[in-house]
């Protein structure tokens, strides 16, 4: 699955330390390198959506490009839910960070492929971080496809190396609560290290099967993550996902 080594050896020494027999902390790696790549939560043919990008991008047609990025997009759980919303959740986003704005989309899965749907700012950078390497390669296709924004994707574990490049915003969409399964505390560190203004975190309203509303538990990680770091907190629901908008330097964002 073209896993980094970085993420590996993280979960290897971490495993390693808490369990007395190796055989254990193999096993527990592997239950938790499982959560982390989530399988279950659908996939693309990367080659076969390489060739059709390829086609839409050079065709110039965006209607075209919008309705690739939306069968990509359908492919994945956490995105096709968003599709339903995609225009408000953007819009409500990049009204607080204005026309020159740069980003950094931390474990962005497949969420790239929502900006040739949505009205960008007229100036952005957008970067994105993954650990799943085709579907970063992916992303590159994308940006280099003049859809009106400067980007970037790189493979890279952002827990084993949290970006530490200034930018406007983060992203940490609908993975926190899998992080936390990872590593207890996992975002609390995250959030502190980015060296941004804000940091736009949400979390999925209900479980996987729909069957468990998930709001209490969700807003228990939050409030436990950013207590003491002397955020902003704000709030907005939609429909399949809680958006918590923190605003980072003691609430000057
Ligand atoms: C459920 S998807 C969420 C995608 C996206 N954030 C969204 O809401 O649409 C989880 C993604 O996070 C990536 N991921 C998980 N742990 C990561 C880590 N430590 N560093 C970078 N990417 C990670 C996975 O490869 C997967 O693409």
């Amino acid at each position: 699955m073209d896993i980094p080594h970085e993420t590996i050896h993280d979960l290897l020494e971490q495993e390693l330390s808490h369990h007395e027999k190796e055989a254990d902390a193999i096993k527990s790696a592997r239950s938790k390198l499982h959560n982390i790549m989530a399988p279950y939560l659908g996939d693309l043919d990367y080659e076969a959506a390489a060739a059709e990008l390829d086609e839409v991008l050079a065709s110039g047609d965006k209607a075209k490009l919008a309705e690739a990025c939306t069968q990509f997009l359908k492919v994945h759980h956490s995105t096709a839910e968003r599709l339903d919303y995609v225009k408000e959740f953007y819009g409500y986003i990049f009204k607080i960070l204005g026309a020159d704005c740069s980003i950094l989309d931390l474990a962005c899965g497949l969420n790239p492929f929502m900006l040739p749907l949505v009205e960008l700012p007229t100036s952005l950078t957008y970067t994105a971080f993954d650990i799943h390497t085709p579907r970063v390669e992916l992303i590159k296709r994308l940006f280099s496809g003049g859809i009106g924004l400067q980007g970037n994707a790189e493979t890279r574990d952002i827990l084993v190396r949290p970006p530490q490049q200034k930018a406007t915003a983060a992203f940490l969409f609908k993975e926190a609560h899998r992080m936390e399964k990872r590593r207890s505390g996992a975002t609390r560190d995250l959030i502190a290290s980015l060296n941004v203004k804000h940091v736009f975190l949400s979390l999925p309203t209900h479980s996987l099967n729909g069957r468990f509303d998930l709001h209490e538990r969700m807003n228990r990680l939050v409030e436990s993550s950013i207590q003491g770091l002397g955020l902003k907190l704000n709030v907005k629901e939609f429909v399949s996902e809680t958006l918590f908008h923190l605003g980072k330097n003691h609430g000057e964002a």
